[in-house]
């Protein structure tokens, strides 16, 4: 059976869409589903490519057993095609992502992590970018992503 190929964007690709790699792939392996799946993220600026994820994002992941390996990368027109599902973490990042989509296909393959929220964060509608501010930012990034993922993993199954 092929992979399901799920990419996950944000802007710089080194604060919230590596999280959300990170804990996508740590509830995979916990399902016993990584063989099932391709996962990778992507940003919709390329001014960090090549850059491992932000140190804050790491240690706070680290804090939660997440392990953030991914390099940056700028999000390409060709990952339509190579992804089935495309989550981007606000509407910046979704407006860029679309204004690259050429086919209704591909415009139905890109979602906002927020659309899978649940219980006590059903009133987020973005995933806060939390680069310029303190760690509290960086702790509701994995709030939140530890929430959306369990309820995408669901919807994608
Ligand atoms: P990300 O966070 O989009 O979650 O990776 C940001 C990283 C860098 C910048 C902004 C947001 N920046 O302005 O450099």
């Amino acid at each position: 059976m092929s992979k399901t190929r799920v990419l996950f964007v944000c802007l710089g690709n080194i604060c919230r869409s590596p999280a959300a790699e990170a804990v996508f792939k740590s509830l995979l392996e916990k399902n016993d589903l990584s063989d099932s799946f391709e996962i990778d993220s992507a940003g919709t600026s390329a001014h960090h490519a090549g850059e491992p994820a932000d140190e804050r994002m790491i240690s706070v992941g680290e804090d939660r057993g997440f392990n953030l390996t991914s390099i940056s990368r700028k999000f390409i027109p060709l990952d339509f095609s190579n992804f089935d599902h495309i989550i981007v973490m606000d509407n910046q990042n979704l407006k860029n992502v679309l204004r690259l989509a050429s086919t209704d296909e591909e415009i139905k393959k890109v979602k906002k992590m927020t659309d899978y929220t649940s219980d006590d964060f059903t009133r987020f509608k973005e995933v806060p970018d939390p680069y310029y501010g303190g760690l509290d930012g960086f702790k509701l990034v994995y709030d939140l992503l530890e929430n959306t993922c369990h309820n995408l993993l669901k919807s994608i199954r």
